[in-house]
């Protein structure tokens, strides 16, 4: 690139007031300025994680099969599940909850699975949980995945001795009653757990405890959260929800109790219509498609309200932020069980998801875990089931897309862009970011949510010297489309190549409502 051209960019990076933040300019400007050569944090593999709760068809149906169903599996688990989680590089799974965590006793769920208790799902559709997908089959699924597990414990209506156990059941190599049983139940060696969260929304469905309530009920049971046989648990105190700033104030304020946590949780859904209403997963309006994203865009407030409290008392960044709940959230489809939350998934949440996961690419100095509300069948999925049938969604396309941020070194950015504007309302029309691998490819991904507009943007990559340009999009004719199981490729990812490269300058066609990772070596 031409020095005078670097300079001219240097410039308006110096007149930015803050990088990698998103701004919206009047008229039609639209420019993304990439600093190749820029060293940023790296972004954490497990932003990319995902969510698998006793709730509704996620476990049962999803995942587990049994080992005497006639649908292909390993071991009871869905070889098609297992085969499309390990082709977008999943990198932690949580389990059991959500509210079910803080209702689950493990004990009910190893040994012989026909020995096992029968319990009541309290939380969800009150139906029978027979307790056959338990820590064996949870832990066999991760190794099957070769991800790491994320385990809620039980604060709610657990005790620190049940909790503290397992812990010791799962990871221990040394001899004690816990490791008895394990190696009784079939399982010699000890498991590797990386993250523990000590409890669930314990300021809801997780015991209604005040903050400074739950703060010092975590610290017990943080206390006999031990570390065995070479396991380092990154231990995950319950914070806040939304704009509930309180809550980490009171966490973090104290020396102790920050003592006693790597992580704190954080959880935010998208509602549009309101908890009482909800939209339709998929009959909705250009209204309804434009307060989704605004929802989304709050992500990134939420963010940083709790990230200037962290700030505040840990400047080193030695906590990190675990969203380990965040989606959208509609209406059942009609004629479904409505504790069952199970939802279609269409184009609008592909962009929902591209716009998370830039949020928490461009906050990747703090958040270190982030995982979808819910993997399969529930909520927000990647993946649909019917029996012996699967479907991928738009939003597990988008995951597949942006894998390639998984640690890679988060590159400085300034996205500068028009708006889309719906009545009296305006949010920007892009979002982006932009990763370079360990291998020095860079990715930048962007996403277009005006539907009915296509974006001109220039994209200025500063500091390196790359000859190649790749990329995918996503996007359909209609903001409703979505995967079916008579018509599962609806919406799918294809070559994208209105772009051109010269001088190191990128000029690309976002097409309305659409996706893109580009790809530069
Ligand atoms: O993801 C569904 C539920 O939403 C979870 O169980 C709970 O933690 C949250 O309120």
């Amino acid at each position: 690139m031409k020095k005078a051209v670097i300079i001219t960019f240097a410039l308006i990076l110096a007149g930015s007031a803050s990088l990698n933040a998103q701004k919206t300019t009047p008229g039609s400007v639209n420019q993304l300025v990439v600093i190749a050569n820029s060293t940023g944090p790296v972004i954490s593999k497990d932003i990319y994680g995902h969510f698998s709760e006793h709730l509704g068809r996620c476990i049962y149906e999803g995942i587990w099969v049994g080992t005497d169903s006639k649908i292909p599996n390993t071991y009871g688990i869905r070889n098609d599940v297992l085969f499309a989680l390990r082709e977008i590089k999943i990198p932690n799974l949580r389990w059991p909850g959500g509210c079910f965590a803080d209702t689950y006793h493990w004990k009910d769920g190893i040994g012989p699975q026909a020995q096992r208790a029968s319990i009541i799902n309290t939380h969800w559709g009150g139906v029978t949980e027979d307790n056959s997908f338990g820590t064996h089959e949870f832990m066999k699924l991760t190794e099957l995945l070769e991800c790491d597990a994320y385990i809620n414990g039980n604060v709610g209506s657990g005790s620190v001795r049940e909790m503290a156990e397992w812990v010791e059941y799962l990871t221990s190599g040394s001899e004690s009653p816990m490791t008895k049983i394990r190696k009784e139940n079939g399982r010699e060696e000890p498991w590797k757990v990386r993250y523990w969260a000590i409890g669930n929304e314990n300021w809801g469905c997780g015991g209604n405890m005040t903050a400074e309530f739950y703060a010092d009920v975590m610290r017990r049971y943080s206390t006999y959260l031990k570390d065995y046989s070479g396991n380092h648990l990154y231990r995950v105190a319950c914070g806040a929800s939304d704009y509930d700033y309180e809550w980490t104030e009171v966490l973090m304020k104290d020396r102790k109790n920050r003592s006693m946590f790597e992580g704190i949780s954080l959880h935010y859904y998208s509602v549009p219509g309101g908890w009482s209403v909800k939209n339709s997963a998929t009959k909705f309006t250009e209204n309804d498609w434009f307060e989704t994203f605004r929802l989304n865009y709050q992500m990134d407030v939420i963010i940083k309200g709790h990230k200037a409290i962290m700030d505040r008392y840990d400047p080193d960044n030695t906590k990190g932020i675990v969203i380990d709940e965040w989606g959208n959230w509609f209406q059942v489809e009609p004629g479904t069980n409505p504790g069952f939350l199970y939802q279609q998934n269409t184009l609008r949440d592909a962009i929902t998801a591209a716009i998370h996961l830039n949020i928490f690419n461009q906050h990747a100095d703090r958040v270190i875990v982030a995982n979808l509300a819910q993997v399969i069948n529930v909520l927000q999925s990647v993946i649909l089931t019917k029996e012996d049938q699967m479907i991928l969604t738009p939003t597990y396309h988008v995951f597949r897309m942006f894998r390639v941020h998984q640690e890679a070194s988060l590159l400085k950015s300034d996205l500068a862009c028009e708006n889309y504007t719906l009545g009296e309302n305006s949010i920007p029309a892009l979002t982006a970011s932009a990763s370079m691998d360990k291998d020095g490819k860079i990715h930048i991904s962007i996403a277009n949510l005006n539907p009915s507009k296509e974006i001109s943007l220039t994209c200025p990559v500063i500091g390196g010297d790359f000859r190649k340009a790749t990329g995918e999009v996503l996007t359909a004719s209609d903001m409703t489309a979505h995967n079916s199981f008579e018509a599962p490729e609806v919406v799918k990812p294809t070559v994208f190549d209105d772009f051109k490269m010269k001088d190191g300058v990128l000029s690309i066609n976002m097409p309305a409502k659409s996706v893109v990772v580009l790809e530069l070596e």
